[in-house]
This record gives C-alpha cells, sequence and structure tokens, in this order.
C-alpha cells in the first residue's frame, strides 16, 4: 500500500480535543547498510533508526546489517553504533532498555563492495521471507558495482529496495550513467533516490498546506503572487569537507537537488492522487517548464577571510578555486501559472544565520482607499523550514489609536512545535525517508527522469561559468551575500526578505 500513515492524528475539529497519535509498526524487515563505519550512516541512519525503534515503530524482528570493508569485529561495530548514539540522538541517554534491545538488532560483515570478500556472510544474514533494503552510504562511484553485486551475487531479491544518496551525478551525463548503471540490475520501483529535503517536516507540510486546504488554491498563481522567494541560508563554511565542496559547488550542492525540490512542489498542479508517480510527474512537468538562465539573472559568491584566515579558499584548500558557496538567482517558470511570477532562488554558505524559508509575496491590493496611508506591504506567506519550523502569514491592519488612520503589518504566527505540541516535535528527515523505504513508498523520493531534468536546466549554467572562466563575487562572512545578489531583485523593483 502506498500511503500507510505510521502516525495516525485523531483530532476533534469541533469540540478542539487535541492529538492521539499512534504509531503504527511496520513489517519486520532486514536492512543492510553499505558504509556503515562512515559519516552518512552514523550520524543519519543509525540515530534515525533507533528513534524509529524507540517509538516501536521498528518491530524486535528487524534486523540492520552494518558493513564496510575497514576491519573491525562486530563487538567493535556495536560498541561505536552505542557511542555515537549517545553523542548524535537525543534519546539514547534516557532510554537504555530500548537502546540495549537496538543494539542487539545489529550484525556487522566486513565486506568488499567491489570484490568477493564478505558476500556470502552477507547472505548468511539475510531471511529469506522477508523484506530487504540496501542503504548505499558510500561514495557515488561504488554505486553502480554494489548494485552489481547485489544482483550477480543473488543477495538482492526483485522485492529488494536500494536507497542511495546525493550527491547523484555531477552533470547530466554522469546522472544518466549512474541510473543507467542501477537499472541494469533493479527497476525503478526499487530505486529510493534520498533528498533529505523532502523528508523534512515542513516541506511535506507545503504539500499539505497548498492541496489539503481549499483556501490557497485560487490565489496560488501570478494573477496574486508577485514573486516567489526560496532562501535556505547556512551560518556555517566549509571547513572539514573543503575538498569534496570545491569539486561541487552550491549550485551542484543546493540548487539541483534541495531548492530545486522546493521550487517543484511551491510550483506543481495539484497532483490528482497523493501517489510517488503522479507526485512525481507533477515535479518533473515544473523542471521542464523552467526557462534558460540568463547570465544577468545569477550572482555567485565566496566568503572572504577575515583578518587573513578562514575564507572559503581557505576552507577549500584552493588558493586559485573558481567554485561558489553563494548562488544567488532569478528562475522563471515558463506556464501560465507562473507567467510573470518569477521565483528568487538563494542559498550560501557562512551568512548570518542558519535560517531556510520560502516567502509567497502576494501582489499590492489593486486600488488603494487609505490616501494618507502608507501603501502597506503585499501579504506575504512564509513557510519556515528552520529555525522554528512554521507558517506565518503578514497582513495589514490598522495601528491603533485615534490618531489618523495609518496602516500597519501584523503576522498571524504558527510555529508547529506549539501548535501540535510535544507529540508532533519534528523529526529527523532520515526517520521518515526510511520508514517510507521499508513501506514501500517512492513520494518522496526523486525518481530518474526528474534528477536528469534538473541536470538538464542546470548544466547549460555551469558550463558558461566554466567556459568564460567566471570569478565569484567576494562576501564578508557573516551577511546576507554578495551586494550583487540584492541588486538582482532591487532590479526588478523587489527587495529580499532579511536573513534570520
Ligand atoms: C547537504 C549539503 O545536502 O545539505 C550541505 O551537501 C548542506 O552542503 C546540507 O549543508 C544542508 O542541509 P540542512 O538539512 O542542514 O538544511
Amino acid at each position: 500500500m502506498y500511503w500507510q500513515l505510521a502516525v495516525e492524528r485523531i483530532t476533534s475539529r469541533w469540540t478542539g480535543q487535541n492529538l492521539v497519535s499512534r504509531v503504527i509498526p511496520v513489517d519486520p524487515f532486514d536492512i543492510v547498510i553499505f558504509g556503515a563505519t562512515g559519516d552518512l550512516a552514523r550520524r543519519k541512519i543509525l540515530p534515525a533508526l533507533f528513534h524509529r525503534f524507540v517509538v516501536g515503530q521498528i518491530p524486535d524482528e528487524a534486523r540492520i546489517i552494518g558493513t564496510a570493508r575497514r576491519d573491525i569485529n562486530p563487538c567493535a561495530f556495536v560498541a561505536m553504533v552505542r557511542n555515537d548514539l549517545h553523542a548524535f540522538a537525543s534519546t539514547a541517554a534516557s532510554k537504555t532498555e530500548a537502546l540495549t534491545r537496538f543494539l542487539e538488532r545489529l550484525q556487522f560483515v566486513r565486506l568488499d563492495a567491489t570484490g568477493d570478500m564478505g558476500w556470502s556472510d552477507l547472505t548468511g544474514f539475510l531471511r529469506p521471507e522477508l523484506k530487504r533494503a540496501f542503504c548505499f552510504s558510500v561514495s557515488p562511484t561504488l554505486f553502480g558495482p554494489i548494485a552489481a553485486k547485489l544482483y550477480t551475487t543473488g543477495v538482492a531479491h526483485s522485492e529488494s529496495r536500494i536507497v542511495v544518496e546525493k550527491p547523484f551525478g555531477h552533470n547530466l551525463y554522469a546522472a544518466q550513467q549512474l541510473n543507467a548503471s542501477l537499472l541494469r540490475n533493479f527497476s525503478e520501483r526499487q530505486i529510493y533516490r534520498i533528498d533529505h529535503y523532502l523528508g523534512k517536516e515542513s516541506v511535506q507540510n507545503l504539500m499539505a498546506l497548498r492541496f489539503a486546504n481549499a483556501l490557497w488554491e485560487p490565489l496560488w498563481n501570478a494573477r496574486h503572487i508577485d514573486h516567489v522567494q526560496i532562501t535556505v541560508a547556512e551560518s556555517i563554511g566549509v571547513s572539514g569537507r573543503g575538498e569534496y565542496y570545491d569539486s561541487s559547488g552550491a549550485m551542484r550542492d543546493m540548487i539541483q537537488n534541495h531548492l530545486m525540490q522546493l521550487l517543484c512542489l511551491t510550483a506543481m498542479e495539484p497532483p490528482t492522487r497523493f501517489e510517488p508517480n503522479a507526485v512525481r510527474d507533477e515535479k518533473v512537468k515544473v523542471i521542464k517548464a523552467l526557462q534558460p538562465v540568463r547570465s544577468m539573472d545569477v550572482v555567485r559568491g565566496q566568503y572572504s577571510a577575515r583578518d587573513g584566515k578562514d575564507g572559503y579558499r581557505d576552507h577549500a584548500g584552493n588558493a586559485d578555486s573558481l567554485t561558489e558557496c553563494f548562488v544567488a538567482l532569478k528562475v522563471n517558470v515558463g506556464n501560465w501559472r507562473w507567467a510573470s511570477a518569477p521565483f528568487y532562488l538563494r542559498t550560501g554558505k557562512k551568512l548570518r544565520a542558519r535560517s531556510s524559508e520560502i516567502a509567497i509575496m502576494f501582489r499590492d491590493p489593486p486600488h488603494m482607499i487609505f490616501q494618507d496611508s502608507e501603501w502597506p506591504r503585499g501579504n506575504a506567506l512564509i513557510i519556515r523550514l528552520n529555525p522554528n519550523e512554521g507558517i506565518t502569514l503578514h497582513n495589514t491592519i490598522k495601528d491603533p489609536g485615534p490618531g489618523g488612520f495609518r496602516l500597519t503589518d501584523v503576522s498571524l504566527d504558527m510555529a508547529f512545535a506549539s501548535a501540535l505540541g510535544d507529540l508532533e516535535k519534528p523529526q529527523d528527515a532520515y526517520e521518515r525517508l526510511i520508514m517510507d523505504v521499508v513501506r514501500g513508498d517512492q513520494t518522496l523520493f526523486m525518481r530518474g527522469d526528474e534528477v536528469e531534468a534538473a541536470w538538464s536546466w542546470i548544466d547549460p549554467i555551469i558550463a558558461t561559468w566554466e567556459d568564460a572562466r567566471d570569478v565569484p563575487l567576494p562576501y564578508e562572512p557573516g551577511g546576507s551575500g554578495p551586494e550583487m545578489a540584492d541588486v538582482l531583485l532591487r532590479r526588478d523593483g523587489r527587495e529580499w526578505r532579511a536573513i534570520g
């Protein structure tokens, strides 16, 4: 079944009686993590599985099999996971009994992803009657070889699922090769391409907001919306992962996937059903409707050094780097809904704050009757991804008092944490996504053609920079990016919302 809710919320709409929450356990499964001693597995995948185990969603019969080439014995692996859970899973310290039971579910197999070592041991751990999921928590260069091995060794069966992470290719050609290498041995319905933004509660809420309320749809078009701003600002730099980042840059690392997904969910037509292909078909249509971006509509930046240190180039270990860690761009979606209402996307490292949001900026009232007042700011609907996930609606009201008739901007504010209470605390995106893999629901995963369509649109933008050896503009750490990013909007008579 595509959409089996993990958490059922039953609310009484009329009495305001609040929530009863019920976790529906998934069926027993075997999950294999390739690269189990790596960062992603240790910081994200294993803590996510632990949290789902603590709330009772993962049954005791489930097994988690870590594999890696590293020579550690199973006991050392379990000890490592125990330490990691204390470090990365907030509940580990208080749930000691659950922690012990969770660790009993773990196995470790030393395995060479491209050679023969370990594959028959792995087969021995898997139970024929259960669903199998394989997480490729490894370098993308190993995706194809592992998929082939899974097939030739018979470790994967026709109901097995494989889970791959970004980066999914470096350009269109590489993404096509990667897709082809997976599709050689698995069908599309078995491939789960993760973009962790789709697992964020607030991103899924964007779909609920749009398609579970009748209020917004009549307004959700260029007739009422002036433009949309999508910002994903980070306060951290790239130190610690400079080498990877320098070969990627913000366009590949963030725009091609995370911001593109946010754009798609904001711009897409209502799907006929909340089902994997119905949703993904609509997202692909949006990507295909994106107009080519003119070079004057893109701004690239690199954070500078302070007191001669900690600049992007220091962190990247490349004194001549031309890689951008900030991008702002104006995107036109060429269809009836969005013609004349552009999307402005912006993302960068070392900015003023960690702050991500989608801002729907509505048009001004068509005629102003309050002659003596300043023209009110247009309404804006802000969907906050972080911090403080929630929704804010900016309205214009009368400034109180008898002296004249002035207008002021106030907001209706809903922070999900306080509106929904502890019960619905945002989970890490991976919790949702991994449970969806087990349930066999691909709605929140990228389809192959979707990834390729995104690269088809991105590639020419990057090619223009590379051909011209375009030099990113320097910007001060702790600010809002290069001044030219402000000009990009000012030129159109608009301005960015402040970061943070
Ligand atoms: C990752 C990028 O995919 O997303 C990182 O590689 C970025 O560069 C991260 O920092 C941001 O994710 P989040 O969930 O912290 O907004």
